[in-house]
């Protein structure tokens, strides 16, 4: 570490012992033969072990239908790793010893039998902990998450009144429901066999460095939040873009739509951290509950008002990055006449002091010109005198963007005099990169969240209020456009912005989107 280095690092205040390491536990993650466990869930847990964050001991059983035994399950996952590891190449004599704590537990998820058995493999592992502090990871379907946690249950394995220092907790995944009512029957569900305290539930974004950056940077800074309000802001615009389609994932996306996939989660999980107010402690309870009042500050659309406020879209075929690519509705598993949307942009009020009046854009979509996902904080104009007297509409109001990833960071747009003799000004930036500042090291979504289950911290997981209320906003639009079809304004070509009736959203009072930048544009 150079001298600079040295000087920033003495300036870390540590919330936190970074080297608090969770008592020794046993990871049983149920659906292990899908997709989730070889792309996110084994590299994440292979860079905790490589960065010594893993317990110790710590053992990994992956519990599924297909017959495996602990030796193939090892070398299937070995043999994907390099594609999915976020560190190349993988260390070939790291991943032999951490796969010495994988394990294998065939059997059906309704088959009590299979319990037994994986009860036999925990106590067989000769550790009091191992066997008693269990994260049970539910990477299976919703409609199974009631049946996993009761056999768990009946099985001994996971105990609503288990006595500290052991625990059990759940960890599930979105999709959590279809809407409020089957969010609120799978809680029921949850809770027969588990309390509040014991069941994680995922939105990965959150465990996104970018996205806990948003509280640390409103709350760890007094100029900004000085700044954060309707006295200053004029509007908000939050962006979460893919390049991508939906891919293999047809069959799924025609029950989800962007609207399930992604407004649902995502994006009001960024928009509460972006606007909540000043939680009264560090405490996941805190920072949580500000995080449901937000959420339920923010108005109710009517059924008249979604068409005003909400736009849809689909691709049809274009090109991304000069590639031809195909419609959503040639691909597979989707419907060819699918009105399923694979876009939406809302416009949205929160009736609170600090932000009444003040529009929140939120947009998202597949087959977009670019992925990113960013957050702009766009501030209101200077009075028209002066320079704005003279430039009008073209002297730019500032903005602040929180550049969530790619190309994580922070920029802020002023104003500034051109050099020379003639009276000029532009727009410049003022700007923060994670990767000149921190260098290239960003840990996955997954890797932070798996620590922080195991460790028992809720603070980056979904409470059950707060899924149950995200999902009353998206039930309203959902029950507006029920079966409409989608008319010509709603179609977007593969490769550009969105529909045409998502600028006019914006349009209709004065305001434009501002698309993120690709990396090539911005230098
Ligand atoms: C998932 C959605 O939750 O998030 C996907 O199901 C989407 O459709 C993905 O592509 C986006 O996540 P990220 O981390 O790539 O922005």
């Amino acid at each position: 570490m150079d001298e600079l280095g040295q000087l920033d690092e003495l300036m870390v205040c540590r919330l936190s012992n970074d080297h608090r390491k969770p008592a020794p536990c046993t990871i049983v993650i149920f659906g292990a033969s899908g997709d989730l466990t070889a792309r996110k869930l084994v590299p994440a847990l292979y860079h905790l072990y490589g960065d010594r964050l893993l317990p110790e001991p710590c053992r990994i059983i992956g519990f599924a239908r297909r017959e495996k035994t602990d030796e193939s399950w090892r070398e299937e996952l070995g043999t994907v790793l390099p594609q999915f590891s976020r560190t190349k190449p993988v260390d070939p004599a790291r991943w032999q010893a951490f796969a010495q704590n994988l394990f294998y537990c065939q059997g059906d998820l309704n088959d009590p039998a299979a319990y037994r058995r994986l009860a036999e493999r925990l106590t067989g592992f000769g550790d009091e902990q191992l066997a008693r502090n269990l994260l049970c990871y539910l990477a299976v379907s919703p409609s199974q998450f009631g049946q996993v946690a009761e056999q768990l249950h009946a099985t001994g394995l996971l105990r609503r009144d288990e006595t500290p220092p052991f625990w059990q907790r759940v960890v599930v995944e979105k999709p959590f429901g279809h809407d409020v009512a089957s969010a609120k029957a799978l809680n029921a569900e949850l809770t027969r066999f588990a309390h509040e305290g014991q069941i994680f539930r995922i939105d990965h974004y959150l465990g996104k460095e970018t996205v806990q950056n948003i509280l640390m940077f409103r709350f760890s800074n007094a100029i900004f939040e000085q700044l954060w309000s309707r006295q200053s802001v004029d509007h908000v615009q939050i962006t979460v873009s893919e390049k991508l389609g939906v891919g293999t994932r047809g069959g799924y996306y025609e029950e989800a739509g962007a609207l399930r996939d992604m407004v649902q989660n995502h994006l009001q999980q960024v928009l509460s951290l972006v606007a909540m107010e000043p939680p009264v402690s560090l405490a996941a309870e805190s920072i949580r509950d500000e995080k449901v009042k937000l959420l339920k500050s923010i108005r109710p659309l009517l059924p008249q008002q979604v068409a005003q406020q909400v736009v849809r879209g689909q691709y049809f075929a274009g090109q991304v990055d000069g590639q031809a690519c195909p419609g959503y509705r040639q691909e597979t598993k989707v419907r060819p006449d699918s009105n399923v949307e694979t876009y939406v942009a809302l416009k949205l009020f929160i009736d609170n002091w600090r932000w009444s009046g003040v529009p929140f854009y939120l947009r998202t979509g597949k087959m977009l010109p670019l992925s990113a996902s960013e957050v702009r904080v766009q501030f209101r104009p200077t009075p028209n005198v002066l320079f704005a007297a003279q430039c009008g509409p073209r002297l730019e109001a500032n903005a602040l963007t929180l550049r969530l990833q790619p190309n994580e960071g922070i920029a802020l747009r002023f104003n500034g005099k051109v050099p020379g003799a003639s009276t000029a000004v532009r727009p410049v930036r003022m700007q923060f990169s994670y990767d000149a500042e921190f260098g290239a090291y960003t840990p996955e979504a997954y890797e932070r969240l798996l620590l922080e289950a195991m460790a028992g911290d809720a603070t980056l997981f979904i409470r059950r209020d707060e899924v149950e209320t995200a999902w009353s906003l998206v039930d309203t639009i959902r029950a507006t456009w029920a079966d409409t079809p989608l008319t010509n304004r709603e179609f977007y070509a593969a490769g550009t912005w969105g529909p045409v009736a998502a600028d006019d959203l914006l349009a209709a009072i004065g305001h434009a989107w501002r698309h993120p930048q690709s990396v090539t544009e911005r230098s």
